[in-house]
């Protein structure tokens, strides 16, 4: 058993690739408002979780409602590939902004795990040459996630990791 602490006044950015399990991830372990994914707000600008066109726009709705929650003092769990450096510094401007603690939360599956979980699905129109693409991309090491910003960083990087997690809110 893993016990990963996350602090209460805090944004937990998620990592991996598609077919990771990211979204299982965040219903089994955070609130249905906590999580904020960038499928759902694609869906909000675009009517479609698929269409990256709408990424841009998809993103800044999704930077928004993070921002508010923080200024709220939500706790908050962004749930997306985060797998450039880009996409991750962006929210830990938003963390520092409000004054609170980012952490990460790698999920890393060997990449036949994830193909074979794409393949089992049939709402991901895209090939797997997409998730052997972004596996690459998956940040393997903590000091550099540290380095990034990220107070807390966790590496989960086996199935069974991922499932035998036990999330502790830290005050
Ligand atoms: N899945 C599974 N066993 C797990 C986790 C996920 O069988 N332990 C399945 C899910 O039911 C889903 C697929 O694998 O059909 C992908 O899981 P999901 O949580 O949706 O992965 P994400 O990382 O969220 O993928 P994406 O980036 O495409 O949203
Ligand atoms: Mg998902």
């Amino acid at each position: 058993m893993t016990t990963i602490r996350l602090p209460m006044m805090g944004l937990v950015v998620l990592i991996g690739t598609t077919g990771s399990g990211k979204s299982t991830f965040a219903a089994t372990h955070f609130g249905p408002f906590e999580t904020v994914s960038s499928d759902y707000c694609r869906g909000l600008v675009a009517d479609d979780v698929n269409d990256q066109s709408a990424s841009t726009a998809a993103f800044d709705l999704l930077h928004h409602i993070v921002g508010v929650r923080l200024a709220r003092g939500r706790f908050t769990v962004v749930d997306a590939t985060n797998l450039t450096r880009s996409a991750r510094a962006s929210l830990i401007a938003l963390a520092k902004e409000h004054d609170v603690l980012p952490s990460a939360l790698v999920l890393d599956v060997p990449t036949q795990v994830a193909i074979q979980r794409h393949q089992a699905r049939t709402d991901r129109p895209f090939g797997v040459d997409v998730i052997r693409r972004q596996r690459a991309q998956v940040p393997r090491g903590v000091g550099a996630l540290r380095k990034e910003g990220f107070r807390n960083v966790y590496l989960l990087d086996s199935e069974q990791e991922i499932a035998d997690v036990e999330i502790v809110r830290t005050p």
